[in-house]
């Protein structure tokens, strides 16, 4: 690798930095917004342990395959998995993992970018006090009357769009490093104090009970498909994000122990933010079962009732809008290190033109929530059908091609020298790589879309 190549590459400035900004990409909606809502709509225990299991046995090795192919290639995913093929001398084809990122991207980033709008929408809504002293049936209306209007979803989605293109423009490191280095505690602190809060309340033991005893008689094959595609979802795993920022990761950082950093805030944030929203939901009598608007509807409640609600109120939604920022120009980056490495395009140019292609698919997903809620396919809508396409199928595809080359098609000793690993150590990553991790992709797949009998 010639110090030529690493100039025109960007870096990150240390190891940290890359943890930093890799856990930005992935702690964000996923953790807050998705995560309890999907348990709650998959009976709790039984998924939160299924989703674990996924989270250690497939998509660990699978992260750290995405990172090293990254870090290997020291460029845009497109480009270099061109490359690695070459120097492998295997088929051009792997570049197909590279292309399906930048498409799996794109259409995540077009319903994200409309969820990120509702956590502005109600920065809004905290700071005009909407929530003080509100019950659940004025916070069920709050949430309703957002998505049932098109014009708000829409301005909000903008504005969320606006925001990733800007970071995007200025490129990864300008500004990155430090909202991460600064919003990550100030996220934990937050949850950990509505957590201590609800230690109190009486929905408290009846939520632990809801995430952590498993009722296995609610599983189904979806659910496990489901469980499996939001441990890709949550790392930002399976569409070259965690590749492209791998590629900018120093040389002497080892890969194995920044992953399992990036695993640990990641799934700490997740079950924080499970054990902070259930309480509220119990003790309020509510149903778990409230889709999308879950984390929506029971945050305001807890906080209009706390006496510094009204600003934890905002402080806390401000937190979930950036946690969405840090995670949405990662989304966008893979296309944009393409364009400006392979054609020359300029950050700022690349990064707009994607901005309102990807706008304006996000438009439906914002208007399914009114206009077209009737336009649906076995029973979803459009946002639920592009949610389920991409975290569901498209992920865990991309993450088991990532796994399949980065073990069977690069040399071993090429993947060994890249994660400074030997021995059994070595032995473990590759056996989880190249047999247990696709494998459980393909069961996964099968049984999920029932054709397992
Ligand atoms: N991981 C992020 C979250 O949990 C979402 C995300 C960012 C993502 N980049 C990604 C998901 C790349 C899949 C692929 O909110």
């Amino acid at each position: 690798m010639s110090a030529q190549h690493l100039e025109s590459h960007p870096q990150w400035s240390t190891r940290l930095a890359f943890i930093l900004a890799s856990a930005g990409s992935a702690v964000g909606l996923g953790n807050i917004w998705k995560f309890p809502y999907i348990m709650g709509d998959n009976g709790g225990g039984a998924f939160v342990l299924i989703y674990l299991a996924c989270l250690l046995i497939v998509a660990t090795p699978i992260l750290i395959s995405e990172v090293m192919l990254g870090r290997r290639s020291r460029s845009n995913p497109i480009s270099g998995m061109a490359k690695l093929s070459r120097q492998a001398g295997v088929s051009p084809a792997w570049q197909l993992i590279g292309w399906m990122g930048v498409l799996t991207g794109f259409l995540i980033l077009s319903y994200y970018s409309v969820v990120m709008g509702w956590a502005l929408a109600y920065v809004e809504k905290a700071a005009n006090g909407a929530f003080v002293g509100a019950d659940a049936d004025t916070v069920e209306g709050i949430f309703t009357s957002l998505v049932s209007n098109p014009g708000t979803l829409l301005f909000w989605h903008t504005v969320a769009m606006l925001m990733t293109i800007t970071v995007v423009a200025r490129g990864v490191r300008g500004g990155l490093e430090l909202a991460t280095r600064i919003m990550m505690p100030l996220l934990i602190v937050i949850l950990v104090l509505l957590f201590g809060y609800n230690i109190g309340t009486s929905g408290f033991a009846p939520a632990m009970e809801f995430m952590f005893a498993p009722d296995f008689s609610r599983v189904t094959g979806e659910t496990v498909l489901v469980a499996l595609g939001h441990a890709f979802f949550t790392l930002s795993l399976g569409m070259g994000a965690i590749m492209v920022y791998g590629s900018y990761m120093p040389a002497n950082a080892s890969i194995v122990t920044a992953g399992f950093w990036i695993i640990v805030l990641d799934t700490a944030i997740a079950l924080l933010a499970g054990m902070v929203i259930f309480p509220i939901v119990f003790s309020n009598g509510m149903s778990p079962e409230q889709g999308a608007g879950l984390v929506f509807q029971t945050l305001p409640l807890a906080l209009g009732a706390m006496e510094w609600g009204y600003w934890l109120a905002i402080v806390l939604f401000i937190l979930v809008s950036i946690a969405a920022w840090t995670s949405a120009i990662s989304l966008v980056e893979p296309a944009v290190s393409y364009l400006y490495e392979r054609f020359g395009v300029r950050r700022l140019y690349s990064a707009i033109g994607a901005g309102v292609a990807t706008w304006t698919l996000g438009v439906f997903s914002a208007l399914s929530f009114n206009l077209i809620d009737e336009v649906t396919l076995f029973g979803k809508t459009f946002f639920g059908i592009m949610e389920f396409l991409t975290a569901n199928i498209l992920l865990p595809a991309g993450g088991m091609l990532i796994a399949l080359f980065a073990a069977w098609r690069l040399r071993r000793a090429d993947s060994a020298e890249e994660l400074g690993l030997g021995g059994g150590a070595y032995h473990l990553w590759w056996w989880l790589a190249a047999v247990v991790a696709p494998a459980g992709v393909a069961l996964v797949f099968l049984n999920g879309l029932g054709l397992l009998g």
